[in-house]
């Protein structure tokens, strides 16, 4: 009997994969580079729904048509590599899926290569890391909608499932699904940031320490902050490691894989302002700067008298921390759809925010309670401009809105950087801002470069002559 589906690349994304998918009753051929690899993998789980092959020949033929051809390799060159390899080997309607980390824009190059050849292509986002890829990963598959009836059983069997839907659903055509996996991870990094700037408020101004943190982020996981981020992060205050908590024994300096880099730099492109994603990664930058903050902690002071006493008690300040965070996290979760919403018309893709919302909901890395109320928001007001103008989320703003001015005020008079709290906080006052100063830049654009601009009295462009009226 040949095999349902193959996975080539085992490494721990993939061969997990495939796990699942044989627990869950399919025939899986595995293959790997590196023929130890698939040793390695039938030694250590083997059973009868695995299928070694050690050639990509023996893979291809070890799989029922439509063959359905599962990547789970490297983003960039391997993945181009791979494809010339398969084309000689595979027949029409066969079906390659990247579920990668793939840029999004390479996902649609490799979808019309192929279609010239007859051969489908699905570039599939998938997170939850290790564990979501063994019990129950988010999957976000985008493509030719035919394509993807054929994984589509598949697909949601093994995906994570939350309030009994599946996590997974189909996204929309050719790249659109590894967009969305991209937003996810802008998502993750403004999430992982905001956190870590609660973190930093928490213990520098209120001085809790890691016992207490791992209290008050218990607490919080049972209020509207409930997430996978805030659970991992409570379990992280109470490791310790010969009687020290290990976290203080991690250096400051955060790395990345570059998908939060592809978020900013396409909502660039696009014109969207994703401040808070933003904010975060350059909190990434900034944090690799260890030798250079150590030496300018020496050179630029606070500018506080001192730590100025905000006159509150700890855990009130907890409470505004709280308060904080939850309204920057629906900032940078609007931000995120925000970029989606742009980006459906600029590529042509027709996007379901209440279904993706669902897809957020389990299995992935920013999976949290409140993408219900996100879910719901989408569906209830389908044509908003903004997450944020939703009557539920505008009511969830304005009245943690003055306890959120209050933290960050408390912040900056401590000098506590909280880059990515103050990007929210900014981005809900430019948008609240009917009248903004605009104005003097298009009369200075105007002034030195005649770009004209528009009257609100009036139709139309207009120049001034601003020079001539200065030397009358
Ligand atoms: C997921 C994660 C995953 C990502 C890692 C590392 O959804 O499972 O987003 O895809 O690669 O989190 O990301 P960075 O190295 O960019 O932080």
């Amino acid at each position: 009997m040949k095999s349902n589906i193959g996975v080539i690349g085992l490494s721990v994304m993939g061969m997990n994969l495939a796990l699942n998918m044989a627990d869950n009753g399919y025939k899986v051929s595995i293959f790997n580079r590196t023929s130890s690899v698939v040793d390695k993998v039938m030694k250590e789980h083997g059973n009868d729904k695995l299928i070694p092959t050690y050639n990509l020949r023996d893979f291809v033929n070890s799989l029922e048509k439509p063959r359905r051809v599962f990547l789970m390799v490297k983003s960039g060159a391997p993945v181009d590599m791979l494809i010339e390899q398969l084309l000689d080997l595979l027949d029409e309607k066969d079906i390659i899926i990247d579920g990668g980390n793939s840029y999004f824009k390479d996902t649609i190059r490799r979808r019309n290569y192929l279609k010239e050849k007859n051969i489908y292509f699905l570039g599939v986002g998938i997170s939850g890391g290790e564990e979501g890829a063994r019990f129950g990963p988010a999957i976000m598959p985008g493509g030719d909608k035919e394509a993807y009836s054929y994984v589509s059983e598949i697909f949601e069997k093994i995906s994570a499932k939350a309030y009994g839907e599946p996590c997974c659903k189909y996204i929309s055509k050719d790249g659109a699904g590894h967009y969305v996996k991209m937003v996810h991870n802008g998502i993750e990094y403004a999430d992982m940031q905001l956190i870590a700037e609660s973190y930093t408020l928490l213990k520098k101004i209120a001085g809790f320490t890691n016992e207490d943190l791992y209290k008050i982020f218990e607490k919080w996981n049972n209020t509207e902050l409930e997430s996978y981020l805030i659970e991992i992060t409570g379990n992280i205050f109470k490791v310790k490691e010969e009687n020290r908590y290990l976290l203080d024994m991690i250096v400051d300096k955060a790395s990345q894989k570059g998908t939060g880099k592809w978020t900013n730099l396409e909502a660039i492109d696009l014109g969207v302002d994703i401040s808070v994603i933003t904010a975060a990664l350059n909190g990434r930058f900034m944090s690799n700067l260890k030798d250079e903050r150590i030496k300018a902690e020496k050179i630029i002071e606070a500018g506080v008298n001192e730590v100025a006493d905000s006159g509150i008690k700890k855990e009130e300040f907890a409470e505004l921390v709280k308060n904080a965070l939850y309204v920057s996290k629906i900032v940078s979760y609007a931000q995120g759809f925000k970029l989606l919403s742009v980006a459906q018309k600029e590529y042509g893709w027709t996007l379901n925010f209440s279904e993706i919302a669902k897809i957020f909901r389990g299995g992935c890395i920013i999976r949290a309670k409140f993408l219900n109320d996100i879910s719901d928001a989408f569906k209830n007001e389908e044509s908003i401009d903004n997450l944020m103008f939703t009557k539920f989320f505008a009511n969830e703003i304005n009245t943690r809105l003055a306890d959120f001015r209050k933290l960050v005020s408390i912040a900056v008079q401590n000098g506590v950087a909280v880059s990515a709290m103050t990007s929210a906080l900014e981005y809900i006052d430019t948008y609240r801002t009917a009248q903004s100063g605009a104005n003097l830049i298009q009369a200075q654009r105007d002034y030195f470069g005649a770009h004209t601009f528009e009257r609100v009295d009036k139709e139309g462009s207009y120049h001034f002559d601003w020079i001539a009226k200065e030397e009358n």
